[in-house]
């Protein structure tokens, strides 16, 4: 491998805050305490979750490192850290989700196989890098293709980790051609999170981010980019990071009955308190995010205390003293917003609720049982945390 390689064991894996809250030891996923998603709008690298299927690449030699490009262009060639931070550099704020962000309450239904994430299975960055429009085009595929003149239609990206669902082989993912190509998709080879170099966990030395899109595509530690007349084959692509009905299962499941997941649907979860929270009686912060994907704003976050018979409207913002307004050219349209409304609690015990409403007016499904799929991905329903009175520091 050109530089960079992936072990085939965990002893030099990097390391963690201990704040993070880990989900499995081995690979290493990690996901922070919800009440720090809150804090502040882009999440802090060391806070980040965490997603791997492998033990984390090492690069040997920063110099030798390149990432091929081959496949149905007409040039296949080598591309050097040097090649790609010689185009112009975008900075792009864009949240990441995995999509089994909010299983471990899709698994209270009926078993799921996957990580038990809680609801912190995603954050905001400001990612760094070039677009891969500008990438390309310097291949010469030109902005805007959907086929190359060798037919390729797919952009393919391959890492160098070593995941026990490709029996050993590398972690890969694709997007259309006509995605990867257009630069308003700002599909980006980064090489920077929040203004540093990316570090191990994140894909040193480059990843790709594609904004608004399940985090499964943002394939990290690239080591070749392929163009393809189809989609990618690999195990994340075709046996994975599928949304099933409600009534597949691990006896009926056909993989090729359903495409995979792209753009991730509307979505929202309160981060300000636990379930089940202790508070006291009278007024109570609610705070939390909101997200839809392939670059949908956020239109409403309501609130409801009694089951979503009445509902009051939360304030959303994205960056501190500015007022956030869904689809403006002020925004960032990759970007969740932050939500927080103020209850009075009196009851004993109260639920409170959570739905987003994005700019196509798509809104979370009220039960996560008409969501229910087998490996517990995309739960978006409303999120509740159920309040008690009782002794508390809020
Ligand atoms: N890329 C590689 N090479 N290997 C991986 O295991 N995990 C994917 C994606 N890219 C993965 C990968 C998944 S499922 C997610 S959700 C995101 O990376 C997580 O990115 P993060 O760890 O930087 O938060």
């Amino acid at each position: 491998m050109p530089g960079i390689r992936g072990p085939s064991d965990y002893s030099q894996e990097p390391s963690r805050d201990p704040t993070l809250l880990l989900s499995y030891f081995e690979p290493f996923n990690a996901e922070p305490p919800r009440s720090a998603l809150v804090s502040s709008y882009v999440t802090p690298v060391h806070l980040f979750y965490k997603r791997n299927h492998g033990p984390i690449p090492i690069i040997d030699h920063i110099d030798n490192y390149y990432v091929s490009v081959t496949g149905l262009i007409d040039n296949p060639t080598k591309l050097f850290i040097k090649d790609i931070m010689s185009l112009p550099k975008y900075n792009v704020t864009a949240t990441l989700q995995c999509a089994g962000n909010r299983r471990t309450a899709m698994s209270k239904v009926r078993n799921v196989r996957g990580v038990g994430w809680d609801v912190s299975a995603i954050g905001n960055a400001v990612w760094g890098g070039a677009k891969l429009a500008d990438v390309l085009e310097l291949l010469g595929i030109p902005k805007l293709t959907s086929s190359t003149g060798l037919g390729g239609r797919h952009v393919e990206f391959v890492s160098v980790d070593r995941c026990k669902e490709e029996n050993g082989g590398p972690y890969k993912a694709s997007i259309p051609l006509n995605q990867a190509t257009n630069p308003e998709a700002d599909v980006l080879l980064a090489y920077e999170m929040n203004g540093e170099i990316l570090n191990r966990d994140h894909g040193y030395p480059l990843r790709l981010v594609v904004p608004g899109v399940i985090g499964a595509r943002s394939v990290k530690w690239l080591d070749s980019i392929n163009v393809l007349a189809g989609e990618c084959q690999g195990f994340f692509m075709q046996k994975d990071y599928k949304m099933f009905p409600p009534s597949v299962n691990w006896d009926n499941i056909d993989w090729s009955s359903r495409r995979p997941q792209m753009d991730f649907p509307v979505q929202s979860a309160i981060c300000s308190l636990e379930d089940v929270q202790m508070v006291k009686p009278g007024k109570v912060s609610i705070k939390g995010y909101a997200v839809s994907g392939g670059g949908r704003g956020i239109e409403r976050v309501d609130i409801s205390m009694d089951g979503g018979k009445s509902w009051v409207e939360a304030s959303r913002t994205q960056k501190p003293g500015k007022d956030y307004i869904s689809e403006h050219n002020s925004s960032d349209k990759w970007a969740w917003v932050l939500f927080e409304a103020t209850i009075d609690v009196s009851q004993s015990t109260t639920e409170v609720i959570a739905k987003a409403v994005d700019s196509a007016a798509n809104v979370q499904p009220e039960n996560v049982e008409s969501v229910w799929n087998l490996r517990g991905v995309l739960n978006t329903s409303w999120h509740r945390v159920l309040l008690r009175l009782g002794h508390s520091n809020l």
